[in-house]
């Protein structure tokens, strides 16, 4: 595997590739981010990763500072699992200058996620953009645990007209049902423990949306009510359609397979997020 720093020596090693398969991430790599390597594997002959914390995603209070950099480790998985160059660049590499210039997300941007993390999607599509001009991929993996992300990435491609198809990929969970993230290393053993509830109560209510329930608010206020009084801090618990994630129809004209119900809560120090189609894999747009 190539390991390169600069935008030069990656264009350098990408001179000869045919079809360029790329899956971006901020590091510390689990099993997720290894499944995406390996889809990426089947969409192209050469397959790059990249690995970088972008600040511009970050509020200033969250937890850039603490966001865990395991380098050396991610390199040998990657190695490993036979990725063909890794894009690991410094900060003054993809921000030489203040980046004054950023993509101005949809509307989508400023809600769920975007509601309790203000600027994120602005700094996720901006990087994004980005690392897809330097690495001129003709597939992008994503995980489906970051499924705002997903659809707002989806539509940055297709309103710019990027020649580039995102491919979104299952969430890869623990035994106990826990979807594997980087900040599921910040739990302590008891909030590890009590994580696997968050997909439990999601999947309570898109099964309840499978019997026939279309009163979509009492479902969402009940789940963020269990959280809570499980000693969450919730964010949101939203039921959404697949299309664009907009908001269903109150009187329960939208096909209910095609629901994904969405949430994110804190435990403790830590925010997690997660989101479960009604029917598992009919969500996408
Ligand atoms: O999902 C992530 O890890 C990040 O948001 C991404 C896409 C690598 C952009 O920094």
């Amino acid at each position: 595997m190539e390991i390169v720093r600069t935008a030069a020596e990656l264009s350098q090693h990408l001179a000869g590739a045919k079809r360029i398969a790329f899956v971006p991430t901020m590091g510390n790599l689990h099993r997720g981010h290894l499944a995406l390597m390996d889809i990426a594997r089947q969409h192209g002959d050469a397959v790059v990763a990249s690995i970088f914390v972008n600040r511009l995603q970050f509020g200033p209070n969250e937890d850039f500072d603490r966001y865990p950099r395991t380098i050396d480790a991610d390199k040998a998985e990657l190695a490993r699992l036979g990725v063909d160059v890794l894009f690991a660049p410094l900060e003054q590499e993809m921000y030489p200058t203040p980046q004054v210039y950023r993509v101005q997300p949809p509307p989508l941007a400023e809600e769920l996620e975007g509601a309790s993390r203000p600027g994120f999607f602005h700094g996720v599509c901006t990087v994004v953009l980005k690392l897809f001009n330097l690495v001129q991929p003709d597939v992008a993996v994503f995980g489906k645990k970051d499924r705002q992300q997903v659809k707002i990435v989806r539509g940055m491609v297709q309103q710019f007209n990027m020649p580039i198809q995102i491919v979104p990929a299952e969430t890869v969970r623990a035994p106990d049902g826990l979807a594997l993230s980087s900040r599921n290393n910040y739990l302590t053993p008891a909030e590890r423990a009590e994580a696997p509830n968050l997909y439990r109560i999601l999947r309570g209510v898109a099964d309840e949306i499978a019997r026939g329930r279309h009163d979509y608010a009492n479902l969402e206020v009940s789940a963020r009510a269990e959280l809570a009084q499980r000693g969450w801090k919730v964010d949101y618990v939203a039921i959404r359609h697949g299309l664009g994630l907009r908001i269903p129809h109150p009187e329960g004209y939208d096909h209910p397979n095609l629901l994904i119900v969405l949430g994110a809560a804190g435990l403790g120090s830590t925010r997690l997020i997660d989101n479960v189609d009604v029917v598992p894999g009919h969500g996408e747009d």
